[in-house]
């Protein structure tokens, strides 16, 4: 199966212990990295969330000191969006929400459309990041700015060790036990260890023209946040 058709489904079969699995896998970080993430954005009227997932990026956006008018939550899986319309149904501090099931590498906006971009947890799902980038870019104005949040390679040798032991071993031991469903957590690790690191990520994201990069390592890059501004 192709590498979306088979992301698509994953997630729209585990959607329903999603949020779970990822608060007892985290220890509830998770939470606290997406509201440090969206502290490094300014002031923006239309917000694009991709690979919104079941909306906590969006639930922290809406949440933020300053935040956007209205956030367009993007993804693959109708499963997954009909839980973020659940969760954000209330709507909060005034911000609208839009749900939108598309591909982030092919994108139903016009040009200039949004005034931001975050992501939360997507990166490592991307097909073709070049493709996913160029649409990003030409879906923002010129003076947008991106927050990725993701799980990433730890820069320390003692912890990136530790990490590797829980994230390899334990991670998928514990999420078959209590999913049942094995092969989505067994792809959560393998999805890590063939992604770029974080230097070589931003490099790659200057090679798809975006100059105004940088990378912040979480707990010494168990997660890291980029930001990029146009
Ligand atoms: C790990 S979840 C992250 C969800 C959420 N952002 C969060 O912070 O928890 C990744 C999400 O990306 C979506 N996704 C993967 N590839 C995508 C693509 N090419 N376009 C849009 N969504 C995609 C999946 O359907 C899934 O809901």
């Amino acid at each position: 199966m192709a590498k979306k058709a088979f992301i698509k489904r994953m997630f729209s079969e585990i959607s329903g212990e999603y949020d779970r699995l990822n608060r007892i896998i985290s220890w509830n970080l998770d939470l606290r990295w997406r509201r440090q993430a969206v502290t490094y954005l300014g002031a923006h009227y239309r917000v694009m969330d991709i690979c919104a997932g079941t909306g906590d990026m969006a639930l922290v956006l809406s949440e933020n000191k300053i935040a956007p008018l209205q956030v367009v939550l993007v993804d693959l899986s109708l499963e997954m969006l009909l839980l973020a319309k659940y969760k954000l149904s209330k709507g909060r501090n005034g911000t609208e929400f839009l749900f939108v099931q598309a591909d982030g590498e092919n994108l139903p906006f016009r040009n200039e459309a949004f005034g931001a971009v975050t992501m939360g947890f997507g990166l490592r799902n991307i097909e073709d990041i070049q493709r996913f980038m160029v649409e990003l870019a030409r879906a923002t104005d010129a003076n947008s700015e991106m927050v990725f949040l993701d799980i990433a390679h730890p820069e320390s040798k003692i912890v990136s060790k530790l990490f590797y032991i829980y994230f390899y071993r334990f991670v998928p031991f514990f999420t078959k036990f209590i999913t049942g469903k094995d092969y989505a957590y067994r792809y959560l690790p393998a999805s890590l260890r063939v992604f770029y690191t974080q230097k070589q990520f931003v490099e790659k994201l200057r090679r798809c023209g975006f100059e105004n990069v940088c990378y912040m390592n979480i707990l010494t890059g168990i997660g890291a946040i980029y930001y990029i501004k146009k």
